[in-house]
């Protein structure tokens, strides 16, 4: 997500810490920041907006320190603008920080270091930690590093966090738990960054640090040691490849980077959500509705997100009474809708900037219908417009095909779906879902174990003009998004069916070797799904066929096994799997991955 980058050496700091920036960029961010030090003072200059802004801040500037960090921040905590960029500083301005990450617990450290006398500026979770260490070292440790020690025991969640101070002008502190940090060193410097992209101008050997690590580097060295101060093995390592590379980790694209950083983005988005077998909304209950009161709900999206909307539509309906109705935008903004002050609107999207999705919030808005968006773009336009916003946690999405957006925009629904089911029909939560769902990134992680299955079966979509997905019920969106994701990157023409509609037309079409893609995870209806496909083998398709464990399919000759679980989450599974075949079949085509024509990421016109 954000960029971190730090130097310490014989140069003036400034020139590294900004060229790591840059490399950088590719992850996404809405401000940028430096600090730089030296016995003199910190100085630390930051702004909303791209690396340009903060190099026109910076260009009449002086700059000789050679020790400094910088930091190209994603907004998680408070929106995105100057008071909340990084580097945060404690009010003495000696410390300065900054963190890539979530601090859980700041609400709590917040209240008990305002009760000690200290002041925010910012809204961020970052101002915690540097306040919590000022408190540490100068009323306690007096030794930064004793004092580093005691603030990370204190701290819940997830961090990569540098620090520079007048205390040690020559030194950077860095600790890591769950977020990346690499660190570098030269004859005559040592760097640190939260990606290997921003050293490899500079060194091809680094250090990945590993959770429950502070690294100290001074311009001669590099020690590491763990939480409780001791010393702890540094396992140096050799990049074998070239920047643009590192950028996608070492994935051939964005996109398959981003399908496998699925895990990972699930259980962000999962986390302060799902809290000891809870839902956890505290945006929506500051709302203050009267739930009970909503007489309809709409969902409401494009393209990728729409099919997120199908999906949730179906889960919500299973438990609420009211009518439910799922709409892309642009069909909404145009279709009259009954609208009134009763009506929930929820509007999904992972820019938060799409024009259709914002038409339909805004008509929702002039209505006095209540408005709820799922966003991943913190701070993006609908979050502006919105009553309130609940947000996907996948992290920049660069690949213009959407992968990990869906995943986490399943999972949030299905959390929602828990809250207002609850809420408007006192539904109590399944505590099966609710177990399932914690493991819910495990089991993404298995999935993507079949990635070589996926991999040879996508060579039967070599030289095929046409595919066809089939599923019902909560597999059918699953088909839909499985057919797109085939369209978008591979141009191969896809169609997806209600399974059960398969005999009303769409039949006709198969014929020897044509391809059927078939999602059969639902318990009421898998082996329903099972026959349709029988009749399309029976006229000679070739049929891949995604099913649960004990669904009897032996006529089938490719067929993909889920592990069990809650029905509700296979489509948050079974995706994946659909993913991987569109990757596939379009890398077999020599297609543009990342970068598929005609497509643009954000469809910010109608
Ligand atoms: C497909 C895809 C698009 C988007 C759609 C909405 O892979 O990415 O279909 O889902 O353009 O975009 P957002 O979610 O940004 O509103």
């Amino acid at each position: 997500m954000c960029g971190i980058t730090g130097y310490i050496g014989k140069d003036p700091a400034l020139s590294f810490v900004m060229q790591g920036l840059q490399k950088l960029e590719y992850r996404g961010y809405d401000s940028a920041g430096v600090t730089l030090v030296d016995e003199e003072g910190l100085s630390t200059y930051k702004t909303k907006g791209r690396l340009s802004e903060l190099e026109k801040l910076l260009e009449d500037k002086d700059c000789p320190q050679i020790c400094g960090i910088g930091h190209t921040r994603w907004a998680t905590h408070g929106v995105p603008s100057q008071l909340n960029s990084h580097p945060h500083s404690n009010q003495k301005n000696t410390i300065s920080l900054v963190h890539n990450g979530i601090i859980e617990n700041y609400a709590s450290l917040k209240e008990a270091l305002i009760e000690k006398g200290y002041s925010f500026q910012s809204e961020t979770d970052t101002e915690i930690v540097v306040n919590l260490l000022d408190d540490y070292y100068y009323n306690d440790t007096h030794d930064l590093f004793e004092a580093l020690k005691k603030t990370l025991k204190g701290l819940e969640g997830s961090f990569a966090l540098c620090i520079v101070s007048t205390i040690e002008p020559d030194t950077i502190y860095v600790a890591k738990k769950e977020s990346p940090m690499v660190l570098g060193k030269t004859k005559d410097a040592s760097f640190c960054a939260s990606d290997a992209p921003a050293l490899l101008a500079y060194t091809k050997r680094i250090l990945p640090l590993e959770d429950g690590q502070i690294a100290i580097l001074k311009k001669e060295s590099i020690e590491v040691f763990d939480f409780d101060g001791k010393k702890a093995e540094e396992k140096w390592i050799d990049i074998p490849y070239d920047i643009e590379a590192a950028q996608k980790g070492g994935y051939d694209s964005f996109m398959l980077k981003e399908i496998h950083e699925q895990p990972t983005a699930i259980k962000e988005t999962l986390r302060g959500v799902l809290v000891n077998k809870k839902i956890i909304f505290k945006e929506l209950d500051e709302l203050n509705y009267k739930w009970k009161k909503i007489n309809r709900i709409y969902l409401v999206a494009c393209g990728t997100a729409y099919h997120a909307c199908i999906f949730a539509s179906q889960i919500l309906q299973r438990n609420i009474e009211t009518p439910i109705s799922h709409m892309p935008a642009s069909e909404f903004r145009y279709g009259d809708p009954y609208l009134d002050r009763n009506s929930l609107c929820i509007f999904v999207s992972q820019s938060g900037e799409t024009a259709d999705t914002m038409a339909a919030m805004k008509l929702a808005k002039e209505k006095k219908a209540k408005t709820i968006a799922v966003v991943n773009a913190l701070g993006s336009s609908m979050t502006r417009i919105a009553d309130a916003t609940i947000y996907t946690c996948a992290g920049p999405e660069i690949s213009v095909a959407s992968t990990k957006a869906y995943t986490t925009q399943l999972t949030l629904l299905t959390c929602l779906s828990i809250y207002l089911s609850e809420k408007i029909n006192d539904v109590v939560a399944d505590e099966g879902l609710l177990n399932d769902l914690k493991k819910l990134p495990d089991y993404v992680r298995e999935m993507l174990k079949e990635e070589k299955t996926i991999e040879e079966l996508s060579h039967l979509l070599d030289k095929k003009n046409d595919a066809y997905f089939i599923g019902r019920l909560l597999d059918y969106p699953t088909a839909l998004e499985g057919a797109l994701k085939l369209k978008e990157i591979s141009y191969v023409h896809a169609d997806a069916y209600y399974a059960g509609e398969l005999k009303h037309g769409p039949i006709a079409l198969i014929e020897k070797k044509t391809v059927v893609i078939a999602i059969a995870s639902q318990s009421e209806v898998a082996q329903k799904t099972i026959s349709n496909i029988e009749e399309t083998i029976a006229r000679g398709a070739e049929v891949i066929l995604i099913t649960k464990k004990d669904t009897q399919a032996d006529k089938f000759r490719h067929v993909i096994r889920l592990r069990e679980m809650n029905d509700v989450l296979y489509p948050i599974v079974s995706i994946v799997l659909l993913q991987l075949l569109a990757y596939y079949t379009a890398t077999n085509k020599g297609c543009d991955i990342d970068k598929p024509r005609n497509l643009a990421k954000s469809v910010t016109v109608e």
